[in-house]
C-alpha cells in the first residue's frame, strides 16, 4: 500500500514563533556580515582618536590646543625631535613624532591612531621652501583619507584660491606669494581628498599678546578681510569640531572690533584691493 504523507497540523501561534527565531537569525548574521565588511573599510574603522594637531607646538597651534583641552578633548600634538614644546607645558597633550614632510612618518602616526579630527595649523618660517604647504598637505591628507579621519580643519590664508581676487599679489613680498600659491594648491589637494574638510583663511594674525574682542567670527562671504588674533581662531576652531555648518566650507576668520597696529594697516593698504579694505579702528 502506498504511504501517505500526512500533514502534520502546526497551530498558527507556534509557526509565527518558528518564522520570527528564523527571521532573527538571519538578521544576526547579515548584521554580523555587513559590520565586518565595514570594519575592514577605511571610514568605519575611523574609532575617536582624539584630535591631532599639526603645527600644535607653534603659536596658533597651542592656543588650539589649550582651547580644545580646556574643551575636554583628548589631543595628540605632533612635534619633531627638534620642535620646543615650551607653548605646551602643564597641558594634558600627548606628543607624537614625525615631520610632515615624511611620508613615513605620518604613515606611522595616522596608523597608530584613528584620529577622529585632525587641526592643520603648521607654518613653513620664511627662510624655509614655501612650497611646504602643498607638500604637507599631499601627504597629511591622504594618510587622513585612508585612516577615515572624519574632519580636517586646514588654517590657510587669505588670498588663496578663490581669494586671489581681494589682493593685489604683485605688491606682497615674493615670499608671501609663494606661499599663497602654495596654499592655494593645499587647499585643492585637501578638498580633493575626500576627507570632510574646514578651510579657515586668515589675512593677518596678530601677535599673541592680542586678545580677541570676543567677536571673531568666521564668514563664508569670502570677500570679507581683516585681522583676527590666535586665541580667537583657536576658539573657532574648537568651535567647528563634529560641527555639521563647517563641513565642506571655507571661511574668511576676522575679528572686526579689533583696534590693529598703523603697520598693518599701512600693509592692507598696499596688499589689499581698496573695494575690500577692512573698516578696522587703528592704535
Ligand atoms: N603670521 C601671520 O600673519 C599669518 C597670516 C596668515 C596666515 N598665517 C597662517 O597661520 C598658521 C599658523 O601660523 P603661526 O605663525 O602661528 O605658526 P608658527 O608659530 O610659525 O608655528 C609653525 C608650526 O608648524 C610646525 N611645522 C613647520 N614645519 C613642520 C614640519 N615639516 N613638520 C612638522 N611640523 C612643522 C612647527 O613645528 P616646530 O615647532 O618643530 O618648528 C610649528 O609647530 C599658518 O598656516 C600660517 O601660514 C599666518
Amino acid at each position: 500500500m502506498k504511504s501517505q504523507h500526512v500533514p502534520v497540523y502546526r497551530p498558527p501561534a507556534a509557526r509565527a514563533r518558528r518564522m520570527a527565531r528564523a527571521t532573527g537569525w538571519l538578521a544576526r548574521t547579515l548584521l554580523g556580515l555587513v559590520s565586518i565588511v565595514f570594519a575592514a573599510s577605511g571610514p568605519a574603522r575611523a574609532a575617536d582618536g582624539g584630535v591631532l594637531v599639526l603645527g600644535g607646538t607653534g603659536q596658533l597651534g597651542a592656543e588650539v590646543v589649550r582651547s580644545l583641552a580646556a574643551a575636554g578633548e583628548r589631543v595628540s600634538v605632533l612635534a619633531r625631535p627638534t620642535s620646543s614644546r615650551a607653548r605646551l607645558d602643564g597641558l594634558p597633550v600627548t606628543f607624537v613624532s614625525g615631520d610632515m614632510l615624511s611620508d613615513a612618518d605620518m604613515k606611522r602616526v595616522f596608523e597608530a591612531r584613528s584620529y577622529r579630527v585632525v587641526v592643520d595649523a603648521s607654518n613653513a618660517p620664511f627662510d624655509a621652501p614655501q612650497d611646504f604647504y602643498e607638500k604637507s598637505q599631499r601627504i597629511v591628507a591622504r594618510w587622513a583619507a585612508a585612516s577615515g579621519v572624519r574632519q580636517l580643519i586646514l588654517h590657510g590664508a587669505i588670498g588663496a584660491g578663490d581669494s586671489a581676487a581681494l589682493i593685489d599679489v604683485g605688491k606682497a613680498m615674493e615670499v608671501q606669494r609663494k606661499a599663497i600659491e602654495s596654499k592655494t594648491v593645499a587647499e585643492g589637494i585637501l578638498v580633493a581628498s575626500g576627507v570632510p574638510y574646514t578651510i579657515i583663511r586668515h589675512l593677518t594674525l596678530l601677535p599673541v599678546q592680542f586678545r580677541e574682542s570676543g567677536q571673531a567670527r568666521l564668514s563664508t562671504d569670502r570677500t570679507v578681510v581683516g585681522a583676527v588674533t590666535r586665541d580667537g581662531l583657536a576658539r573657532l576652531t574648537r568651535d567647528c569640531l563634529d560641527n555639521p555648518r563647517c563641513m565642506n566650507v571655507i571661511f574668511h576668520a576676522v575679528d572686526e572690533q579689533l583696534v590693529v597696529p598703523d603697520r598693518v594697516l599701512e600693509n592692507w593698504k598696499k596688499i589689499v584691493k581698496p573695494e575690500y579694505m577692512p573698516k578696522t579702528g587703528r592704535r
